[in-house]
């Protein structure tokens, strides 16, 4: 396995190598959730193929500087757990490396990022399809894996994708989870056991709100659920249309029940489906 830190180096690095390259995002803090994006990756690519991972902390898709701040970064073992799981390149940059201090180009999406996250998080997509249009010029990758946990961030990058035609795949991985129901995510070392102990209500108060019959008794429920722990705070909580991301007021097409809770400072994300009836 090969670490490179830089542009150049990671262009070398990879010009001696045939087959499809599937690079897999990330901001390090590699978790089972991102082993399963590293498979994925590994079967896209093939055996002649090339995985890459990278690991880099984007400060600019940050609106909190002390979630920055307290980001974990392991890079020593997130480097083992790459190297056990097969990957043949990491690209793990500094900040310096990757921006021009007087950097002046952005790219935003100015539809699907509105709302969720993204009007939680003022300027978080700007910063991830930035970092991420990037990262795919800078590795040349045929294809691309993204967890749905994530599933706005997924959308827009889709929308990128797609509406700057850049050649690249992206492949979808399912959200893996712990056994008893939370999400997996990097931010959940930071939870205090008493934090950890609770935050599957999360998970759990949108499936048992998600079998419903109308928009309002599901936020509700959801509502409900969620606040009746002293320990969570919603940041959001939604109900969408699955493609647009709008909000719905009925049940007639897919849509997600999406929400963000604050346990203390750490804020988990979580989604999930719910029935919907099409129109006769
Ligand atoms: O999902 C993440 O970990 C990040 O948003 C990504 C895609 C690596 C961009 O920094």
């Amino acid at each position: 396995m090969k670490v490179v830190t830089t542009g150049a180096e990671l262009k070398s690095a990879l010009t001696v190598r045939a087959g499809r390259r599937v690079l897999v995002p990330t901001m390090g803090a590699l978790h089972h959730g991102h082993l399963e994006l590293v498979k994925m990756a590994r079967s896209a690519a093939g055996p002649d193929g090339t995985v890459v991972v990278s690991i880099f902390v984007n400060p600019i898709q940050f609106d909190r500087a002390s979630d920055l701040d307290a980001y974990p970064r392991p890079l020593e073992s997130d480097l083992a757990k790459c190297l056990a799981a097969g990957v043949d390149v990491v690209f793990a940059p500094d900040v310096g490396s990757m921006y021009f201090p007087d950097r002046s180009i952005t790219v935003t999406e100015n539809h699907l990022s509105s709302g969720l996250c993204g009007a939680a998080r003022p300027g978080h997509f700007d910063g991830v399809c930035t970092v991420v249009l990037k990262l795919f010029l800078l590795s040349g990758c045929d294809a691309a894996v993204f967890g749905e946990k994530d599933f706005q961030q997924l959308a827009v990058i889709r929308r990128m994708v797609r509406d700057l035609d850049v050649p690249v795949e992206i492949i979808e991985c399912p959200t893996v989870r712990e056994d008893d129901g939370l999400a997996m995510s990097s931010r959940n070392v930071r939870l205090t056991p008493d934090q950890r102990k609770d935050a599957p209500r999360i998970h759990r108060s949108l499936v048992e709100a998600s079998t419903l019959e109308n928009p309002a008794a599901i936020l509700a429920a959801a509502r409900t659920g969620i606040e009746s722990s002293p320990m969570a705070r919603i940041d959001y909580l939604s109900l969408v249309d699955a493609e647009t991301l709008q909000p719905v007021t009925d049940l007639q097409r897919p849509t997600v029940l999406s929400t963000a809770v604050f346990y203390g400072d750490v804020r988990l994300i979580d989604h999930v489906a719910t029935r919907h009836t099409e129109p006769s």
